[in-house]
């Protein structure tokens, strides 16, 4: 173990990179690691007890790393997994460490968007059939009506590096119109999903020019400020180094070649094999 106390960021693959360039633009000061599952990327389509397995022995790993605070920048984690790590699991491994997800800090803001009060959540299978914006959003803007729509082939054009292909149209007009023709007055919506901000441009191509795009990153850097503000204990524990360290569970030449497209910036990341962690 290292004497840094990171901030963990966790995403299935790359996704969360989209979060974490927006996290370390916000909060430059702190270290940070990053893990991205990829050798059991995508989470989309898994089932619950799936994604809580294989997110519970990534917290774990991060936890092993030192980090006091780990954010779920993976909406599919978050939905699935995030509930239970922190009801049930936390206090046996750890009380003083704290796992944070995307999805409570984006329903609390999301309202304030929408004038129509009816809101399009675009997102994985995963995070669609978990119900969780519905019943996030309801906790915080009991008026606001939402409309979801699973898009399934997404992450994989977004993977395979199709995002700005002629051949990503197809998919991303079926599911944008699809979430359209369920209110003729969604104003507002949601790349729910920390790979979407690559097809953004596609996106808002195929859309009409009055709905608003919302992308995750800031509003959750935003909220993990006020996070740590409110919460000096955790606060006090994390190192300040402005260090930056990459993990895949994959093949770190892939990872280096694909992380640049959704950080901004090359990445030179590590191996980690999850399998030989203690679980
Ligand atoms: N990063 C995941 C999310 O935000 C999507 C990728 C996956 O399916 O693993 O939901």
């Amino acid at each position: 173990m290292s004497s840094l106390t990171p901030i963990g960021i966790f995403d299935s693959g790359y996704g969360g990179l989209t979060v974490m360039r927006e996290i370390v633009c916000k909060l430059p000061r702190y270290d940070y690691i990053y893990l991205g599952d990829n050798a059991r990327a995508p989470y989309g389509p898994r089932s619950f007890e799936t994604v809580y397995r294989y997110t519970l022995q990534c917290v774990k790993w991060f936890f092993d790393q030192g980090c006091p605070l780990v954010v779920l920048a993976c909406n599919t984690a978050s939905a699935k997994a995030l509930r239970t790590i922190q009801q049930n699991d936390l206090a046996k491994i750890d009380p003083q460490k704290r796992v944070l997800g995307v999805i409570r800090p984006t329903t609390e803001v999301i309202g304030n968007f929408s004038d129509s009060k009816n809101i399009g959540i675009l997102a994985t299978s995963g995070t669609v059939s978990s119900n969780s914006y519905v019943i996030e959003i309801e906790k915080f803007f009991p008026e606001v009506k939402v409309f979801q729509q699973a898009c399934p082939m997404w992450v994989p054009l977004v993977e395979n590096e199709e995002y700005d292909t002629h051949g990503a149209d197809f998919f991303v007009k079926k599911y944008i119109n699809q979430l359209l023709d369920q209110s003729p007055v969604i104003d507002t919506i949601l790349l729910a999903c920390t790979h979407y901000p690559l097809l953004h441009d596609k996106i808002r191509e195929f859309t009409p020019a009055d709905i608003k795009i919302l992308s995750q990153g800031e509003i959750v850097s935003n909220s993990l400020a006020d996070y740590l503000q409110r919460h000096s204990e955790i606060e006090r524990k994390l190192s300040r180094g402005a260090s930056h360290h990459f993990y895949t569970t994959d093949s770190t030449e892939d990872f280096d070649r694909h992380a640049a497209n959704f950080y901004g910036a090359e990445i030179r990341s590590s191996h980690v094999d999850l399998d030989v962690q203690k679980v």
